[in-house]
């Protein structure tokens, strides 16, 4: 069935754009952190709970992160040493997340889900809204070791150690390199809708 908003020809039809949550327009990968300023325990868990809504397959919730905080700086400072070189201004975040997921299926532990950084990805990015929402940095990072991140925080195999995520609230970008402090501002760009979209048709041009 279509309504009015669906012919491009007509008054109505919005460029969908103008039409989506603003936290997904208005959230961003800034790296420019106030060092100072803390993130209390009841913001955490806000974040926790964004994520702990989010679907999964079963309701499994495989999904888990470790956090390291200015309240427990030496824990911090191993977190610290696990970024790589290219995110050294996320030393400056007063927290560091790290998310991980459980490989098993929920009650069949002999059973592997295949789907679990799918799940783990979903509730992060949920979480990433939430901060969007109020006001927080948070970036995340594939950048880190995450060998590292398993010895410190006593994670067990059978969970997988997925991202970083360095959370606070913005900062001076005068400590950044000039390509990151331009990239607190630039305009976000993305692939057009067409190329990653297939509606009734084959996904023929999909490279
Ligand atoms: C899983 C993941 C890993 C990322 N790794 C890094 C990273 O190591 N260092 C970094 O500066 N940004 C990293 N980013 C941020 C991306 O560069 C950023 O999301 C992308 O350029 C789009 O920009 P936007 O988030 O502001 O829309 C990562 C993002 C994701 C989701």
């Amino acid at each position: 069935m279509h309504n009015a908003t669906d012919n491009p020809d007509s008054a109505e039809h919005k460029d969908p754009v103008t039409e989506v949550i603003p936290q997904i327009l208005t959230r961003r990968s800034s790296r420019a952190i106030d060092p100072d300023k803390a993130v209390s325990e009841h913001t955490l868990e806000r974040l926790f709970e964004a994520a702990r809504w989010a679907p999964s397959a079963f309701n499994g919730q495989p999904w888990a992160y470790a956090v390291a905080t200015t309240n427990n700086p030496e824990l911090l400072s191993a977190a610290r040493d696990s970024l790589a070189k290219g995110n050294s201004w996320a030393l400056k975040a007063p927290v560091l997340m790290f998310s991980l997921s459980y490989k098993k299926m929920p009650s069949k532990k002999l059973i592997p889900n295949w789907l679990h950084k799918y799940e783990a990805g979903m509730a992060t990015g949920q979480m990433a809204l939430q901060a969007a929402e109020e006001g927080l940095v948070f970036h995340q990072m594939l950048g880190f070791n995450p060998f590292k991140i398993r010895k410190i925080f006593n994670i067990p195999r059978s969970y997988s150690v997925l991202s970083a995520i360095a959370i606070g609230y913005p900062g001076s970008t005068e400590e950044l390199s000039k390509k990151h402090a331009l990239e607190e501002t630039h305009t976000r760009t993305r692939k057009a809708i067409e190329d990653f979209s297939f509606i009734d048709s084959t996904c023929v041009d999909l490279k």
